[in-house]
Order: structure tokens, then C-alpha cells, then sequence
């Protein structure tokens, strides 16, 4: 039976399919002025069951028409994560400028018998923009060597090795494999059994370049379940060098692109230029089949565009909310030299209706700070910067309906990475989700909250005193239909 439908759950801005259950972003491609995304995909339950690819098509990542379902279950299994790439030089032979799909497929009956066999890599592809697959009549292309956990390709072109590299998630470690025309794989190397956290098992990873200072570094994202820093699933990465066949760190301290427990198998757009733009899905497999949301399950995150920043000797990947988002604020209101001590009653300058808003807030002097935001049912959502501990924090234990799952309700908490007195931190809510950006990005966080009403009361907290010397809010317009 379908729970009781929950409108006000609806996100304004962030892709949730309309109906059923969705898991990983896969597939996410730009062609010819849109952005293609696709999705694993239930489209006969709320909870994860046979995976199909849905997919979705947008002109700027946040305006999202639901496409039909591009990828269906076959004799070979069913259809787990993977990329697309367009196929411009016909390199497989499809046709000039194919979209095509390298996905895992996952043979449920070989799964029970134990061979370890069941995870193949295969081939599908569109010659029109994505609206009609063909699979490949000789799937799979990548044949399981024996591995339990072979899954997840992540194909780009790769300019050094004048080949196309596919980065596969393989139980333990990252497996790297080239080929040149998408159908023969040669393996190149693997990386990181004993690197990273291992807390669970690898997943969904990418690998993609970056400049800082004029150098380019090459970037792995891993994401892994179990063993997140702040519990369940989590995508961590390594910054180093990538030479065409093997990937080297530049050292073996464990990162994460997004403390948050709500962000996961986040990976990138292939075919986007100099831009490298990130996508999660915002859920936790802690708790993901139990979140309180019909008819629906599980939507993504923002669009983020990543970028490598230097602190100390440490370089960090940085994740910045995508600039298209200012259209969605056509009024930001910005308050400035803002003394608290040791509390400031917002409620009345934001008027907030709906948890449907961005809040940025800039200090010379970074101070123990708390943002409360509650409603008349007496939940609240706390969030802020803890000085002693130097981390920001999410603290939702109060923030609603939390009993679904005995791990949703906590604190968590991501460490501050910037150094120096000067930060910003900004928020962005949506009716049921809040993503934490401080410092340019350096530190990240994603949380998901269920308040039984909306929040409309919002307190700022400085017990020792905070000048916030640049405050800017807006109201954000919904891009997604809201019903
Ligand atoms: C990650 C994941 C992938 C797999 C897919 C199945 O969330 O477990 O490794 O391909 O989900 O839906």
C-alpha cells in the first residue's frame, strides 16, 4: 500500500522523480544544451527493488522534466549504475555523436548461486539524444573476473592515454580498464586497497581532472557504504596524479567531499568543458527505504561545481552550489554589520513561509555560533560552528519525525577545514533538506529533516558575541512542480 501522500515534503528546486523509488544519479551526460541525467530507479515501489535507468533532461540542473524510463531489466540482470559518454569520433561504431550508456548489469539468479559472477559491465546507446536505447547484442563487454562487488563503471575519454578509461568499483579498490572504441577492455592497474576508508564496501566512483595554480591534479571520487564519517554511506576522495594507466596520490590522508550523512554516490557530468559539476544522491542506505516521503523516495542534491583549493600543504576538493541558482533568487535582501550577543530573533526580516530559502553569512571573526530554526510544534533544526572543536555542526535530533529509522535522529558534525578568522557559511533549505557550504566549499554538509509543519521561526545564537558583517537571504522560486 502507498503511505498517505506528502506534499509538503515536496522539494522545490532539487530532482525527485514525481512517483517511486530512486537511488544513484548515473548516466549524467551534456549534449547539445541539456543536461542529461539518469537514475537508478523503481518504478514499481517506494523501496529499492529491480533497477531500472529513469531518466530526466534539464537546461540548467534545476528545471527537470521526468523523460520515460530509458534502461530496462533484461536476461542479463538488472540494470545497476554507470555513465554515458557521447560517442563524437563513432569510436564503437553506433554512430557519429552516439550517447552511450556503460552501466553494470546485476544477474540476480548467478547472485544466488554464489559464483561471484553476477556483475558484468554492458553497452546500450541512443542515436536520438537519449529519448530511444538500443543495448549492445554482445553485452557485457567487461566480463566479471570473480569478484562479489564489480560494478559501477565510470567512463570519460581520457586525452593522455587517447583512450577511453573506465574507473570500476571493485569490492575493495578502484580498477582502472581502457579501451579504444567502448567494446574491448584491457585492465591498466588498481588502486587503494590499502588506501582510504574501508569501513564498508566501494562504490560508484569517477576520476576527472582539475587546475589549481595552472597545474592540473587528477581527482578520484569513491564513495563507500558503510563507514561515512558521520555514519552510513559517504563519498570520500583522493587528490593526486592520473598518467593514463595509474592513479598515484599525492598522500593517503582519507578526504570527503560532503561530511553530511545525506549525500551519496555523488559522481560528475561527462561533456561539460572546463566546468566540473557534481551530483548526489541525497539519501543514506542507513535509512533511505524508511524516510517519510510518498509517493516518491529520495531526491538529489544540488548541483555543485567542484573546484581544488590549497590549505596549508593540503590540497582539497571545494563544492560550490551551481551559479544557475541565482536565477531561482531574483531578490536576495543583504543586511550588513549585524552585531549578536548574545542572540538575534530573525524571524521577522526573513518571513519565512515555506523552508524554501538561501542565507549566507560572512564574518571577519568566526565565534561559536547557533542558527535555530523551529516551529510551533516545538521542533527544531540547530545548526552552527562549534570553536572549541573547530567543526561545524547539523544537529536535527528535535527536528520532527526522526522514529522511522533508529539512526536518522543526531549531531553531526563536519570539521572546518579553512584556516584564519574570516568565514562564510551558506545555507540552502528546501522543504526538507538543508546543504552546508562554508568556506568556498572547503567544508560540506547534507542533511535531511521531516518537520510536521514548516520552520518559521529562526534565531541566531552567540552567546560569546558575533559581528555578521554581511548577511544575504532570499526567498528561492520552485523549478520543479511542487505537487
Ligand atoms: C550505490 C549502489 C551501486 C549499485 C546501485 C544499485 O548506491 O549500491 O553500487 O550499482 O546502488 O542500485
Amino acid at each position: 500500500p502507498v503511505p498517505p501522500a506528502t506534499p509538503q515534503y515536496r522539494l522545490g528546486y532539487h530532482f525527485a522523480p514525481a512517483a517511486h523509488w530512486m537511488n544513484d544519479p548515473n548516466g549524467m551526460v551534456y549534449d547539445r544544451g541539456v543536461y542529461h541525467l539518469f537514475f537508478q530507479y523503481y518504478p514499481d515501489g517506494m523501496t529499492w527493488g529491480p533497477m531500472h535507468w529513469g531518466h530526466a533532461t534539464s537546461p540548467d540542473m534545476l528545471t527537470w522534466k521526468e523523460q520515460p524510463i530509458a534502461l530496462y531489466p533484461d536476461k542479463l540482470g538488472l540494470i545497476f549504475s554507470g555513465s554515458a559518454v557521447l560517442d563524437v569520433n563513432n569510436t564503437a561504431g553506433f554512430g557519429k555523436n552516439a550517447m552511450v550508456a556503460i552501466f553494470t548489469h546485476h544477474d540476480m539468479d548467478e547472485e544466488k548461486k554464489g559464483t561471484k559472477l553476477h556483475e558484468n559491465q554492458s553497452l546500450a546507446y541512443s542515436l536520438d539524444g537519449g529519448k530511444t536505447w538500443t543495448k549492445y547484442a554482445q553485452n557485457p563487454v567487461l566480463k566479471n573476473p570473480g569478484i562479489q562487488d564489480f560494478r559501477d563503471p565510470k567512463v570519460s575519454w581520457n586525452d593522455v592515454a587517447k583512450k577511453w578509461i573506465m574507473t570500476l568499483a571493485t569490492k575493495d579498490r578502484i580498477t582502472f580498464y581502457s579501451s579504444p572504441n567502448l567494446k574491448d577492455w584491457s585492465k591498466e592497474s588498481e588502486f587503494g586497497e590499502k588506501l582510504g576508508a574501508h569501513g564498508g564496501v566501494w562504490e560508484c566512483p569517477d576520476l576527472f581532472p582539475l587546475t589549481l595554480n595552472g597545474k592540473t591534479y587528477w581527482v578520484l571520487l569513491v564513495n563507500l557504504n558503510p563507514g561515512g564519517p558521520n555514519g552510513g554511506s559517504a563519498t570520500q576522495y583522493f587528490v593526486g596524479q592520473f598518467d593514463g594507466k595509474k592513479f598515484t596520490p599525492l598522500n593517503d590522508k582519507t578526504k570527503w567531499a560532503d561530511y553530511g550523512p545525506d549525500e551519496y554516490a555523488g559522481v560528475t557530468w561527462n561533456n561539460t568543458g572546463t566546468r566540473r559539476l557534481f551530483l548526489g544522491w541525497m539519501s543514506n542506505w542507513d535509512y533511505a527505504n524508511q524516510i517519510p516521503t510518498s509517493p516518491w523516495r529520495s531526491a538529489n542534491t544540488l548541483p555543485r561545481e567542484l573546484g581544488l583549493k590549497q590549505v596549508g600543504e593540503e590540497i582539497y576538493l571545494t563544492s560550490q552550489p551551481v551559479k544557475e541558482l541565482a536565477k531561482l533568487a531574483p531578490a536576495p535582501r543583504k543586511l550588513t554589520g549585524l552585531t549578536v550577543k548574545p542572540a538575534l530573533d530573525l524571524t521577522e526580516k526573513l518571513g519565512l513561509k515555506d523552508n524554501k530559502f538561501m542565507l549566507r553569512m560572512k564574518t571577519l571573526q568566526l565565534n561559536d555560533f547557533t542558527l535555530v530554526l523551529s516551529n510551533a510544534a516545538g521542533e527544531e533544526l540547530r545548526l552552527g560552528y562549534d570553536k572549541g572543536a573547530n567543526q561545524y555542526f547539523v544537529d536535527r535530533r528535535k527536528s520532527g519525525q526522526t522514529a522511522f529509522h533508529e539512526k536518522f535522529a543526531g549531531k553531526h558534525l563536519t570539521p572546518r577545514l579553512a584556516t584564519g578568522p574570516a568565514a562564510d557559511v551558506t545555507l540552502y533549505f528546501d522543504a526538507t533538506s538543508v546543504e552546508l557550504f562554508a568556506d568556498g566549499g572547503l567544508s560540506v554538509a547534507t542533511e535531511l529533516f521531516f518537520p510536521s509543519q514548516p520552520y518559521t521561526n529562526v534565531k541566531l545564537l552567540a552567546p560569546d558575541g558575533l559581528t555578521v558583517n554581511e548577511l544575504t537571504f532570499s526567498k528561492l522560486n520552485s523549478s520543479m512542480p511542487t505537487a
